[in-house]
């Protein structure tokens, strides 16, 4: 299966990601690319790509398009199930993705704005295995306070999740990304996920569409 996850900033991609990997998904997020290809000092990919994603721009589609390409290759090449976290963002990403595979389904997280918000600014997530946590609710809170459960290390908050970054992302979600929602309807392939659900519930609506 090879699958889309489509959502607003803090709308719940990571988090039903990590559990579609204990499903045997392979996991794909060019979030999480950018955020590793921008941690290389003195190298001018790095910066630009730090001024993108502090300002909670979206970063070119060309620089994306070849990114993301390379990893999918792979996974297609190994005959891998996979979900697409974040990838595509914008009408030609998801054209030029449909010149490299077929996709089964789009789930589109809907989430309204004023949870976003919370979610965003209550979220912390590992250092090191990168597993996502929030410190506003009971289930997804970590056993000791600022400290990840999986391995040990850390947690820290997105450099990205401030407010000003935030309103910055959620607008480009409304611009670039929403007009994706139409186009995968036209293609019968969305299926609308209440974002308020928990992540069990969520996930089990994923599960039943393979
Ligand atoms: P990216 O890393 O993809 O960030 P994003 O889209 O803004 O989404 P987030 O990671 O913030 O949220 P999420 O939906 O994963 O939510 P999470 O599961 O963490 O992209 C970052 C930047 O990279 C972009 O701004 C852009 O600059 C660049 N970029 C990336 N891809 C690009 C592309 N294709 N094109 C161009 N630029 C690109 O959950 C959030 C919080 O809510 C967590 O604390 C979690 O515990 C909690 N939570 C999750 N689910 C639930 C639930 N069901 N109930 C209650 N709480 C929940
Ligand atoms: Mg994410």
């Amino acid at each position: 299966m090879k699958i889309i996850l489509v959502g607003a900033p803090g709308s719940g991609k990571g988090t039903i990601s990590e559990r579609l990997i204990e499903n045997g998904y392979n996991h794909l997020s060019t979030g999480n690319i950018f955020r590793k290809l921008a941690k290389k000092e003195n190298d001018d990919t790095a910066d630009k790509l730090r001024t993108f994603m502090t300002s909670g721009k979206l970063i070119p589609d060309d620089f994306t398009n070849e990114v993301a390409k390379k990893e999918i290759m792979e996974l297609i090449n190994e005959n891998k199930s996979f979900v697409l976290d974040g990838y595509p963002r914008t009408e030609m990403q998801a054209n030029f993705l449909s010149t490299i595979c077929k996709i089964d389904q789009v789930y589109f997280l809907d989430v309204d704005q004023s949870v976003l918000v919370k979610r965003i600014t209550g979220r912390r997530s590992c250092d090191n295995c990168k597993k996502i946590y929030n410190v506003f609710f009971d289930q997804l809170k970590p056993k000791q306070e600022g400290i990840c459960d999986v391995c040990g290390h850390l947690l820290s908050k997105r450099k990205d999740d401030n407010e000003e970054t935030v309103k910055q992302r959620i607008e480009s979600f409304e611009e670039d990304t929403m007009p994706l929602i139409n186009y995968y309807q036209k293609l019968g392939i969305l299926t609308k996920i209440d974002g308020n659900l928990t992540t069990d519930e969520q996930l089990e609506i994923i599960l039943k569409g393979k």
